[in-house]
C-alpha cells in the first residue's frame, strides 16, 4: 500500500476568535480530495483547539504544537499528552525548530517527547531540519540522522509517526527547497530509516516537507517521489491551503 498524502497546517501562535472562525468556514467551505486521498490535519494554538475541533469538518483533524514530556502534575504551564488524548485531539507536533531554538529542546528531550505521546496513544508529526550554516558545512543529513536516531533510539512502532522535514533556513523566509533539495534530504531520510530502522518503516513512513511551502510551490514539491506530503506555516492561514491540499491530487 502506497504512502497517503499528508497535509499539516502549522498555525503556530497566531489567530484572534474572529480569525480562528473564518479560516475554519473556509476550510469547512473548501473542495478538498476525499480522505482516502489525502490526510489533512490542522493545528491550532491549544487554546482554540476545542472550538476548532467542534466546528471543523469531520475530514480534517486536528493536532496540537507540544506537548509535556511525561505524566501531568506540578508543570507550570505545560500541557500534557494525556489532556490532549482527554480532549480527543489525535495528533500532537513534536520538535518543531522554533521550540528547539528557542526553547532549548535537545535532540533526546524530543526524543523521550516522541515515545511518551507515542505510548499515550497520540499520533506524532515529529520535525527535523538543518540551520543554513549546518547545510552551508555539508552537515544537513549529520543532523537530520542525529535528530532522527534520538526517535528511533526511543520507538519501536513507527505507524503513528510523521516526519517533517523542515530546513529551518526555509520557515518563513519565503525561501523554499527546491523539489530537488527536498527529495535529496528525504530520499536520504528514508535510506537511513531502512538501514537504521527496517525496509518497512522506511517503506511506509510518510516524510513531509515544511518551510514556505505556499500554492504556488506545492504542486511542484508534490511531485517528487519522496515527498509524501506537507507542514505549512504562513499559508496554512490563508484560503490557498486549500489549494495546498489539493496538490496531492
Ligand atoms: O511547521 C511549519 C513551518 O515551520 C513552516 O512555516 O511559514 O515557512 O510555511 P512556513
Amino acid at each position: 500500500m502506497g504512502r497517503k498524502f499528508f497535509v499539516g497546517g502549522n498555525w503556530k501562535c497566531n489567530g484572534t476568535t474572529d480569525q480562528v472562525d473564518k479560516i475554519v468556514k473556509t476550510l469547512n467551505e473548501g473542495q478538498i480530495p476525499s480522505t482516502d486521498v489525502v490526510e489533512v490535519v490542522v493545528s491550532p494554538p491549544y487554546v482554540f483547539i476545542p472550538v476548532v475541533k467542534s466546528q471543523l469538518r469531520p475530514e480534517i483533524q486536528v493536532a496540537a504544537q507540544n506537548c509535556w514530556v511525561k505524566k501531568g502534575g506540578a508543570f507550570t504551564g505545560e500541557v500534557s499528552a494525556e489532556m490532549l488524548v482527554n480532549l480527543g485531539v489525535p495528533w500532537v507536533i513534536l520538535g518543531h525548530s522554533e521550540r528547539r531554538a528557542l526553547l532549548g529542546e535537545s535532540n533526546e528531550f524530543v526524543g523521550d517527547k516522541v515515545a511518551y505521546a507515542l505510548a499515550q496513544g497520540l499520533k506524532v508529526i515529529a520535525c527535523v531540519g538543518e540551520t543554513l550554516e549546518q547545510r552551508e558545512s555539508g552537515s544537513t543529513m549529520d543532523v537530520v540522522a542525529a535528530q532522527t536516531k534520538a526517535i528511533a533510539e526511543r520507538i519501536k512502532d513507527w505507524s503513528n509517526v510523521v516526519i517533517a522535514y523542515e530546513p529551518v533556513w526555509a520557515i518563513g523566509t519565503g525561501k523554499v527547497a527546491t523539489p530537488a533539495q527536498a527529495q535529496e534530504v528525504h530520499a536520504s531520510l528514508r535510506d537511513w530509516l531502512k538501514t537504521n530502522v527496517s525496509p518497512e518503516v522506511a517503506e511506509s513512513t510518510r516524510i513531509i516537507y515544511g518551510g514556505s511551502v505556499t500554492a504556488a510551490n506545492s504542486k511542484e514539491l508534490a511531485g517528487q517521489p519522496d515527498v509524501d506530503g506537507f507542514l505549512v506555516g504562513g499559508a496554512s492561514l490563508k484560503p490557498e491551503f486549500i489549494d495546498i491540499i489539493n496538490s496531492a491530487t
